[in-house]
């Protein structure tokens, strides 16, 4: 089965309106066809509606880069899963190393995101990966597996054919050092065998997969070229209109 590519920025906390939008501008006549490739941008929730708009009649998809699990009530501070579908944006990242680490996310919450998600008509964007201990430890594919299983727990075959999933060393994340493309395809098959395992085969061919961590327009043609591998989550690189089409580059 041939999955489309998912090339997928996470501007993470930068940017202020008026430089998301132009970059909007910037990139919006210069993407590639999304029936070749899906160019997504997860921006700040607070750029999501003005982008929305500003990107009509492009290829730009974008992503809110997190979301409560409740559709409303006294939940101060967080973004609703159903105020962001409205918006008529695609997908949600959930359960990044940024969130488990500083804002304690446990992969129970990031289930129930999960599940709000889907039940909203969005798509998740599902981060997992390890850290540089548990790498060196040679425990990378039992750790990540449990986190797999841990943020799937519950969803249905239909919903995870659809969901995508960045595989993201945190060892990679801002530090340059990207894994090799090997490594980054060995753990994009264990994601994809511990989806198989819960799911089946016809789900595991289904399901996308991305690597993430200091990916740049130099790298990415290398770790596209791998088997288990159908796109990437990019923080530092996908801050630059030029950066981020160069990213996309060899899908034009
Ligand atoms: P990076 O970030 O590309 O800057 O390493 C990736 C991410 O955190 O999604």
């Amino acid at each position: 089965m041939s999955r489309k590519p998912i090339i997928a920025g996470n501007w993470k906390m930068n940017k202020t309106l008026s430089e998301a939008q132009a970059f909007v501008d910037a990139v919006k006549n210069n993407l590639p066809s999304s029936e070749k490739v899906d160019s997504v941008i997860g921006a700040p929730a607070l750029f999501l509606a003005p982008m929305a708009y500003s990107r009509q009649g492009s290829e730009l998809q974008l992503a809110a880069e997190n979301s409560y699990f409740e559709n409303a009530g006294a939940f101060t501070g967080e973004n609703s899963p159903a105020a962001i579908a409205d918006l008529g944006i695609e997908y949600i990242i959930i359960g990044h190393s940024e969130r488990r680490e500083y804002f304690h996310e446990t992969d129970e919450d990031i289930n129930k995101k999960a599940k709000a998600i889907f039940a909203n008509g969005l798509t998740p964007i599902l981060c997992c990966g390890e850290t540089l201990e548990t790498f060196e430890a040679g425990k990378t594919a039992e750790f990540v597996s449990a986190q797999i299983e841990a943020g799937l727990e519950g969803l249905t075959a239909e919903q995870v054919s659809k969901l995508v999933i960045a595989y993201e060393p945190i060892w990679a994340i801002g530090t340059g050092k990207t894994a090799t493309n090997e490594i980054a395809d060995e753990t994009c098959g264990v994601v994809r065998s511990t989806v198989e395992k819960l799911y089946g085969k016809e789900v595991s061919e289904a399901v996308r997969i991305q690597y993430g961590g200091s990916v740049k327009p130099e790298t990415i043609e290398g770790l596209m070229a791998k088997e288990n591998i159908d796109g990437a989550l990019v923080g530092g690189a996908s801050l630059e209109a030029e950066s981020f089409l160069a990213l996309l580059e060899i899908y034009k």
